[in-house]
């Protein structure tokens, strides 16, 4: 079987963005697929989050990858800290990849500008980490949204330059970016993407919010002032109403163009009220096997510790002919 590996970062509340770009495509691709999903700790301490906040987010995000459907007895579920091959073999690739490559990545030209006042390395070298979760595992495909087809390409070169100097040690990973749901945008500046991370809540929906909380953002997201109010879809002139519309789709599987015809005598509150509704529908279930899980310690520890486990023996395989390439001495 092909070999499937993703994550997210702990930085937060998952998602509805992270649902639809990401988690979603990682359950339909268990049954046909070896898949590896982790929650990428070590990436998330590059903002230095609390430390009670990011054990909260890890646990979270672990019932919530079991709420949404990924399930143990296919997939292999870990935590990145509990494999320190990572950590290896990023420190190899630190020694591959050139500062400029680094410099060009938009996501950190983003984030360094949103934290001038912790602008550490870890998060200029945050793409060589992630270009370690996924070639450890030889993956083929990556599935994400959007947002990190840069990184990823940025993983494809790494992997490319390596394998040109020793010889064939990494499987060059393609990307796997579903068609629809790939770039959820912020509800209130629905130019920019929705992210767990930002610092006003109006502009996401958490996969764990009070569905009368959900309700209530998507009613307030911003539209725009065309005083007409039509409805119809257009990033360009219209990026509220094409995310709320692009939200709608996503959740009830009906496509953009079959809905718009059904919205030509309405206003934006219709609109709004159907997305709301399909939002809370899909999240209600999830949200109540998340508590069920979430109130299971042993048998998050079981996953976690089975996962760590059948990753780790995988990884070490890899890093092993890394080291072994590079000219590493292996311990006698
Ligand atoms: N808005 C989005 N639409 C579609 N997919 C998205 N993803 C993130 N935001 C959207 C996808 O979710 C996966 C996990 O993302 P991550 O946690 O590794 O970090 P991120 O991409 O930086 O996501 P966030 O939510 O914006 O986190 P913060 O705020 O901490 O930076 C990835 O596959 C991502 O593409």
């Amino acid at each position: 079987k092909p070999i499937v590996l993703s994550g997210c970062q702990p930085s937060g509340e998952l998602t509805i963005g992270n649902y639809l770009g990401a988690l979603r495509q990682w359950v339909n691709m268990q049954d046909s697929h070896e898949c590896y999903y982790m929650l990428v700790d070590q990436h998330a301490i590059t903002v230095r989050p609390k430390p009670e906040d990011l054990r909260k987010a890890t646990l979270d995000g672990l019932a919530l990858y079991l709420a949404c459907g990924v399930d143990p007895e296919q997939s292999t579920i870990f935590i990145q800290s509990h494999v320190p091959e990572h950590a290896q073999l990023s420190w190899v690739l630190n020694c591959y990849t050139q500062m400029g490559e680094l410099n060009r990545m938009t996501q950190y030209k983003d984030k360094s500008q949103k934290s001038e006042a912790n602008m550490n390395s870890g998060l200029f070298t945050y793409p060589v980490l992630m270009a370690a979760d996924i070639l450890l595992y030889g993956a083929d495909k990556v599935p994400v949204g959007d947002d990190q087809k840069q990184h990823l390409e940025l993983a494809r070169d790494i992997a490319t330059r390596f394998n040109n100097l020793y010889g064939d040690v990494f499987t060059i990973p393609d990307p796997y970016i579903p068609e629809f749901g790939a770039r959820i945008m912020s509800l209130q500046e629905p130019t920019k993407k929705m992210s767990k991370s930002d610092n006003n809540p109006a502009n996401f929906i958490g996969l764990l919010e009070e569905p009368k909380k959900i309700a209530k953002k998507i009613k307030r997201a911003m539209t725009d002032s065309d005083e007409q109010a039509r409805i119809y879809f257009d990033v360009a002139e219209k990026p509220g109403v094409s995310n709320l519309l692009s939200l709608l789709s996503c959740t009830t599987g009906q496509s953009v163009e079959s809905l718009v015809p059904g919205y030509e005598d309405k206003m934006y509150g219709h609109l709004k009220g159907d997305v709301a509704d399909a939002v809370v529908a899909l999240l209600e279930p999830i949200q109540e096997k998340f508590h069920q899980y979430r109130q299971d310690q042993a048998f998050l520890n079981q996953v976690m510790s089975q996962g760590a486990e059948k990753a780790s023996a995988r990884a070490s395989k890899i890093l092993t002919s890394v080291y072994d390439a590079v000219g590493f001495i292996a311990k006698p």
